[in-house]
Formats: structure tokens, sequence, C-alpha cells
């Protein structure tokens, strides 16, 4: 058993993505071809937004996106404590302090509250500039928008969705990567849409913005073309081969995996229910299921159910096991007190399941079993 299983999604669409591939080889135009436009065509329309930009990584596209917000010295990037390194990584290198803030008790993303307490308090001390939100759909599960927005327009923040690993999630009807001046993606092979490497993209409705990242994406360039170079810019563009492999893999995902994600999901979620901690999903939202993360009673019957899983060869992981506030590369941010309450007790707590859709429901019944005798 795999815990995210690329082997049977590539024995799936196989034909497709070997057809895809050797036209690419054929045509031999291995950067900006076609199958880029069709690409971003294709994912803009998917989401709702009037741009998709594709670049090299999902950390490339945020690193861009802080570019546009103009993060830098001296400014306040806020962040929920839980996430992958990557959502304030690239304004640190810009000189931003990242100021995290707590993760809600239920979804496990930004928490509304703890935002605004940051906000209030980086205003109070008065020394940093509160620039940008990232509001991170953890683990394939949308944010809060309803509540997030206000807070970012009453202080006059840049929000930024990292959806790195929300593609193919919604909230109340409207697809993550939608909200937000700018969101971000990821397509590392094991994101909801992945390819064969590494790649990212940048969604707006803002036709500047979009211009920016095309320049920003290629050197700085400008209209005369690639050497009328015009800013400061990065090399960050998605292969023509990435694009022609997300081709077929973006229709799979349309069409039946963000679906058979749920049946996973909801079998798991039957099965554990009032035995540990399931994943909770606001109302009218619609989780990609990324990941699938328990919460166990403690530490310690977490760690029994991993060593019970690692003992029945069922494949495990911990997402994350460190907040962003305890990483040792962020040990001198601005913390304001707050306690993180919430992130420490998820991350002392949580384990991860084998999650994708071409999940069997014999293999399903393993894991299930495996967990229900471990607790
Ligand atoms: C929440 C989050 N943001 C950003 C990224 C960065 O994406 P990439 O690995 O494509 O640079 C990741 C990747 O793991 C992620 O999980």
């Amino acid at each position: 058993m795999q815990f995210i299983d690329l082997k049977a999604q590539y024995a799936a669409l196989k034909d497709e993505i070997n057809a895809n591939i050797q036209s690419v080889l054929d045509a031999a135009q291995f950067i900006s071809g076609p199958q880029v436009k069709e690409l971003e065509q294709q994912l803009a329309a998917f989401v709702g937004r009037k741009h998709c930009i594709s670049c090299a990584n999902g950390t490339d596209a945020l690193q861009v996106a802080f570019m546009i917000a103009g993060v830098g010295e001296g400014d306040a990037v806020f962040c929920p404590d839980m996430t992958f390194i990557s959502s304030t990584e690239p304004a640190k290198m810009f000189g931003a302090a990242s100021v995290f803030c707590d993760i809600t008790p239920d979804t496990y993303t930004l928490c509304p509250e703890s935002l605004e307490r940051q906000i209030k308090a980086v205003l109070a001390e008065g020394k940093l500039t509160p620039k940008a939100v990232v509001a991170v759909d953890i683990l394939g599960n949308p944010c809060d928008y309803d509540a997030i927005i206000p807070i970012c327009e009453k202080y006059g923040l840049v929000l930024i969705e990292d959806g790195a690993q929300s593609f193919g999630a919604s909230y109340k009807g409207k697809k993550c990567c939608a909200f937000g001046q700018m969101a971000t993606t990821s397509f590392f092979p094991a994101k909801p849409l992945g390819c064969y490497g590494d790649g990212g993209a940048i969604f707006t409705d803002d036709d500047t913005i979009a211009d920016l990242c095309r320049s920003i994406c290629v050197h700085g360039k400008g209209p005369g073309g690639k050497y009328d170079n015009i800013r400061v810019g990065m090399n960050s563009r998605l292969d023509t081969l990435q694009a022609a492999i997300l081709l077929p893999k973006f229709r799979a995902l349309a069409d039946y995996e963000v679906d058979a994600r749920q049946v996973v999901a909801g079998r798991y979620n039957t099965a554990f229910a009032g035995k540990c901690v399931t994943p909770f999903v606001l109302d009218g939202c619609v989780s990609v299921w990324a990941q699938y993360a328990a919460l166990a009673a403690d530490t310690e019957q977490r760690d029994r159910i991993i060593a019970h899983l690692k003992e029945k060869n069922i494949p495990n992981m911990i997402y994350y096991p460190t907040p962003q506030h305890a990483l040792p590369v962020f040990k001198n941010e601005p913390t304001y007190g707050e306690e993180f309450k919430n992130a420490n007790d998820y991350c002392s707590r949580t384990f991860s399941l084998p999650m994708h859709p071409y999940l069997s429901a014999e293999e399903q019944q393993l894991v299930i079993d495996a967990v229900l005798e471990a607790l």
C-alpha cells in the first residue's frame, strides 16, 4: 500500500500522459510550449479566476506574490503556525518578519481571532508594518475566508491564499485559489494536482498583477520581450513537459479524483467517529484531502498508533511535527505573547493516513482495522 499512490494514477492515465510527453519531445519546444498556455487557461477557468500564471514551484509562486505585495525589510507577514515553511520563507528572504498566528481547533487553518490579535499587537508595538496575510488551506481544507477577508480589508493587508495543498477544494461554492489578491499553488508530485517534478502557479483577477507575474517569472522582462529587462525578476517557469503531464492529470482530478477522495475520507470519518478526533470541514466547503490527518488523545497514544501501523506495514506520516514558531529558523521571530495553544496541541497529537483517489476499499479497510486495533 502507498501513502500517495502515483504509480496507480500513472497506470490509469498512462496512454494520455505518454502521448503528451511524446508530443513535447517531437515538437522540442521545451520552454513556453503551447501546453503551458493551454494548462493555464484550463486551470484559470476551473478556479474561476481571470489569470493563471504558471511557474517553477509553489515556493516561487509565493515569492512572486510577496514581491508584488511589496514585502520587504520591516514588514510583518502573518501566517498560520501550522504550515510548511514555504508559506513565509520567501518573505523572510526579503527581510520581513514572519508573525505566526494560532490555528482553529477544528479546521486546523488560520484562526481569525488570533490573526487580528497579532495584527493589533504589531500595530501597538509600532516596530513593524503589517503588510500581508498568507491564508493556508492546510491539508487541502479551505480557510474561513468569510472571517479572514474582512480582517485583511480592515487593516489594509494584502491577502495571499496559499493553495499549495488545496487545488480542487472549494469554500462555499468558490474554488480554492480564487481568494485574495493573489493565490498560489504547487504541483509538487504528492499534491492533489501534482506533476512529475516541480511546478507551481499564481492566480489573480487583476490584469496588472498578472502582467507583473509574467514579467517577474522571466527575468523582469518588459513589453519588448526577454531582453527588454525592466525590473529584477526570477527564472521561474513551468516546463512544457510538466504542463503536458498536468493536462490529463487535471482532467482526472476534475472528473473523478476529488470525488474519490471524498469517499475515502468519508469511510475513515465513519470508522473513527467517537474514537479519535476526525478532520472537520466547514459547512458548505469541500476539502480535497491532500492529507487525512486525525488526532489521537495525546502524544503517547499517537505514537502507539504509529508503531502499530508500522508493524502492519501501513504507511503513515506526521503533518507537521513542529509548529512554525518552534522551528530553529524562526526562533527570533516576534510572537507577541501568543501561546499557539491549538497549533502545539495539534502537532503533538496528529497522524496522517494513506489518502489518494486510487486507494481500494480493501486497503482502506486494512488502514481502518489497524487504527482501531491500536486505539
Ligand atoms: C502549504 C505549502 N505551501 C507552499 C508549498 C511550496 O510548494 P513547492 O514545494 O512546490 O515549492 C508547499 C509544499 O509542500 C506547501 O505544503
